[in-house]
């Protein structure tokens, strides 16, 4: 049962969308069908669902602007996870023979996944994110003012970025045509990835930490159903995320899934929690200041003023109306993960009260990296004009609003005195972002000295 899910929820979502596509229905695809818990915990390689239904703003409010960044689609194992993955394999495959059944696949076994690009599926989430952006926002768009989109160099980003303009060019019938505007080299400086900050640190100490707490035993166990496999604790990081990868790319549910219990998949989530929050979050000292280019883009747009930043900004590219207008309804920029995990924790978002224990997970945990950065995660700054009663009780003042959703979850933004809806003022909004406003305080300069 648990092991044919993977496959159940792939063709659901694949024959969901086929069909949306010729009835053109206009209903978020991946709320719409209960995804099984197991791929919950697949940390970043968790395809991209709906963490809360999207609230549509209250009646008294209009949005006037929306800012998307969004994570490219489900990728094959980076370069540096391949070569972990097969040697973790070549050791699984060593053994002298498997005790277990469910091991038995491994004597014919050859890996065969890709690197680094976007899978087929991954494509199709992009697609998908532009249907749900234009039919959620169609409101905003004209051909005098499409959405602006930029997207980091990556290849796996560009075809994100170009497979979502198409989504969003199909969902309006052909009418609106949004293209690619800006590529930012992730050689150069680039708001939209986390190469700028040599001095940053890593998050080992403490993945090394959880790894060996949780990977020990489950380690032990499958060298005594595979003798002579020698996996030490480190290894389970590598062969655990073959399920979600091979499932994923392939369109069938992996062997690997059926090595593990969902207790440990849930393990696994943690591991892949302390990756982000010590990687670029607020468990490293140089990580937020690497969201500080793009949190000061958001202001410009926000606001309607030149940019002002002297961190990773490109200065010539956001000087120019041309590459970066502030006169257009939506933007929608792609990334990477660890950058916007870097956004998040600059902007105040998913706050911890105590820093993650390596060694021990809390339940009551908001930082959960398959609820921020999923596989075509996305983080959806809204700009909205409210009219509200003025002091005198039938007077209407209106007022500019932003609110923030990643992966349609409305966030609290206590930083900026939310109301119950989410709202902050703009004024609050701007005022609550010192840290980026400042250059973030001298930690981009701890990048290099
Ligand atoms: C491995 O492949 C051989 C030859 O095709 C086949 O006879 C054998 O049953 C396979 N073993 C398993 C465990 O699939
Ligand atoms: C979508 O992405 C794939 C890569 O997975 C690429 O080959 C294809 O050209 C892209 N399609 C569009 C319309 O950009
Ligand atoms: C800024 O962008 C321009 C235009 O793409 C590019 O030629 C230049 O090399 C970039 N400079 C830096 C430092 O990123
Ligand atoms: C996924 O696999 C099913 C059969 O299990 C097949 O019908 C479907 O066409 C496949 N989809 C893709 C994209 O390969
Ligand atoms: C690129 O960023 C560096 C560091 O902030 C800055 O010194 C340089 O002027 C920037 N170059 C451009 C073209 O924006
Ligand atoms: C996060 O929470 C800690 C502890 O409450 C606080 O000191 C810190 O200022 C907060 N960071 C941001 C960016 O809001």
């Amino acid at each position: 049962m648990l092991f044919s899910l993977a496959a159940i929820w792939y063709l659901t979502l694949r024959n969901g969308l086929l069909c949306q596509a010729s009835s053109s229905a206009s209903n978020d695809l991946a709320k719409d069908f209960p995804l099984p818990e197991i791929q919950r915990f697949w940390g970043s390689y968790t395809p991209y669902f709906s963490a809360q239904p999207y609230t549509p703003p209250p009646s008294n409010c209009r949005i006037s602007q929306v800012n998307i960044i969004q994570r490219h689609g489900a990728r094959f194992p980076t370069s540096g996870a391949t070569t972990r993955i097969k040697v973790a394999i070549k050791k699984l495959q060593s053994a002298t023979h498997y005790t277990d059944l469910p091991l038995a696949f491994l004597v014919n076994y050859t890996y065969s996944l890709g690197k680094d690009n976007l899978v087929p599926f991954g494509a199709l989430q992009s697609t998908e994110a532009g249907e749900i952006t234009f039919k959620r926002y169609q409101q905003l768009i004209s051909q005098d003012n499409l959405p602006f989109v930029r997207s980091s160099s990556g290849q796996r980003v560009v075809d994100s970025a170009t497979n979502w303009t198409a989504g969003f060019s199909f969902a309006s019938g052909h009418v609106y045509n949004p293209t690619l505007s800006v590529i930012l080299s992730e050689d150069l400086n680039d708001t939209l990835d986390d190469a700028m900050c040599p001095n940053a640190g890593s998050s080992d100490l403490q993945t090394d930490a959880w790894n060996a707490i949780y990977g020990a035993p489950i380690a032990e166990r499958l060298n005594a159903q595979a003798p002579g496999a020698n996996l030490v604790a480190a290894d389970i990081s590598n062969l655990i995320p073959l399920c979600a990868f091979e499932s994923i790319a392939q369109n069938a549910t992996s062997p690997f899934c059926a090595l593990f219990t969902p207790a440990e998949f849930a393990q696994f989530e943690y591991f892949a929690d302390l990756d982000k929050y010590y990687g670029t979050g607020y468990g490293q000292a140089l990580g937020p200041v690497q969201g500080v280019g793009y949190i000061n883009e958001l202001l410009a747009r926000l606001t309607g003023k030149p940019v002002s930043d002297n961190t990773q900004t490109n200065r010539t590219l956001d000087a120019s109306p041309v590459t970066f207008p502030l006169d257009r309804t939506l933007y929608a920029d792609f990334s990477h993960d660890n950058q916007m995990v870097a956004i998040y924790a600059a902007l105040g978002l998913f706050n911890q009260s105590t820093p993650l224990d390596p060694t021990m997970p809390d339940p009551k945990r908001t930082w959960i990296t398959s609820r921020l950065t999923p596989f075509s995660g996305r983080m959806v700054t809204e700009r909205l004009s409210c009219r509200k009663k003025g002091s005198g009780g039938h007077l209407v003042k209106s007022g500019e609003y932003v609110r923030i959703l990643v992966n349609d979850a409305l966030q609290p933004l206590t930083f900026c005195a939310a109301d119950k809806h989410g709202l902050c003022t703009l004024s609050n909004f701007v005022r609550s972002q010192g840290y980026a406003i400042n250059n973030g305080e001298g930690d981009f300069e701890k990048c290099f000295a």
